[in-house]
């Protein structure tokens, strides 16, 4: 069945309320639209725990750092919606620039420390737009549990904080990565690579897992993430934004894995930013 779709923050609490009244539980899964099967895989995992979903589609402009970026991210509504409906989503909530932000809007939530290194040391201001805009959404819909992939597993650190230190009354769930079947993370800006950087992108994940591997098996951490840059460098990336080893439960840098951590990497191919990560031993 088509979910039903709401525009305005009035109509999104009264159909929550709605949904409530009849003993559902709710769950919550914000997106930027663009949907593909790692976004489905968060609605897959609301549904699994029992509730009644709704799936935000909002391209926030406070979140990109780079005019050109949110210019070129892609946006299909109509797309998403029939991708949605064999799901049994309950309602999109798809508001508009204006609805979410008023005139005279001036909040910002804004957190310290994981928020600075990372994606945040190269997109100033990016993660003050996701946790605004994530607490508005959760403060919108009054979830039971949201719904975050640890493909953007800075952003999912970056939440689990905000909703602690804000008493946001709604669980935080991390799902895994969904991957395309040569092992590039699944992403809205994967259409924007050209042929031949399509075939060049899962070198990522194959170069973190070789780092993970050696990292694993005791190799010098800062000689691995020499070669591995190398590696990407040489597949036809332009530039590496951050390849670094950190840890899992506050992403403090690592020169030694001497607790559970993770590598990060970001680079650009074909003037596309990607991103992945992998936890070590996963490899
Ligand atoms: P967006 O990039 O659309 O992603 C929405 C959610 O889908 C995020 O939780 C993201 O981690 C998850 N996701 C994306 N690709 C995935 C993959 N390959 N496997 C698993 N999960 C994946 O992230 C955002 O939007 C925005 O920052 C948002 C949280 C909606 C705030 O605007």
């Amino acid at each position: 069945m088509s979910p039903v779709i709401v525009r305005t923050v009035d109509e999104l609490r009264k159909k929550v309320r709605g949904l409530r009244d009849h003993g559902r539980t709710i769950g919550f899964v914000p997106t930027m639209g663009a949907l593909h099967e790692g976004h489905l895989s968060l609605v897959r995992a609301a549904k699994a725990d029992g509730h009644a979903t709704i799936v935000s589609i909002f391209v926030n402009p406070t979140q990109f750092n780079d005019p050109k970026d949110l210019e070129k991210y892609p946006r299909n509504e109509a797309a998403d919606v029939a991708l949605l409906a064999p799901l049994d989503v309950a309602i999109v909530f798809a508001p508009t620039v204006d609805q979410m932000y008023v005139d005279g809007f001036s909040t910002k939530v804004s957190v310290t420390g994981i928020s600075e290194v990372l994606c945040g040391a190269t997109r100033p201001g990016h993660f003050d737009g996701v946790a605004t805009i994530v607490s508005k959404l959760l403060l919108q819909a009054l979830p039971d549990a949201a719904y975050f992939g640890q493909k953007d597993y800075q952003q999912l650190a970056v939440i689990d904080r905000v909703v602690a230190d804000l008493n946001i009354p709604t669980e935080i769930v991390g799902c895994p990565i969904l991957r395309e079947v040569d092992g590039l993370a699944m992403s809205s800006r994967n259409v924007r690579l050209s042929s031949a950087g399509r075939q060049a992108a899962p070198v990522l994940l194959t170069t973190l897992k070789d780092a993970a591997t050696k990292i694993a098996g005791g190799a010098d951490i800062s000689t691995t993430i020499d070669e591995a840059q190398k590696t990407i460098l040489g597949a036809g990336f332009s530039n590496i934004d951050y390849l670094e080893l950190r840890a899992n439960a506050d992403l403090a840098k690592l020169s030694r894995f001497d607790r559970p951590a993770r590598l990060f990497v970001a680079a650009f191919l074909d003037g596309v930013r990607l991103i992945d990560n992998l936890e070590i031993g996963d490899a």
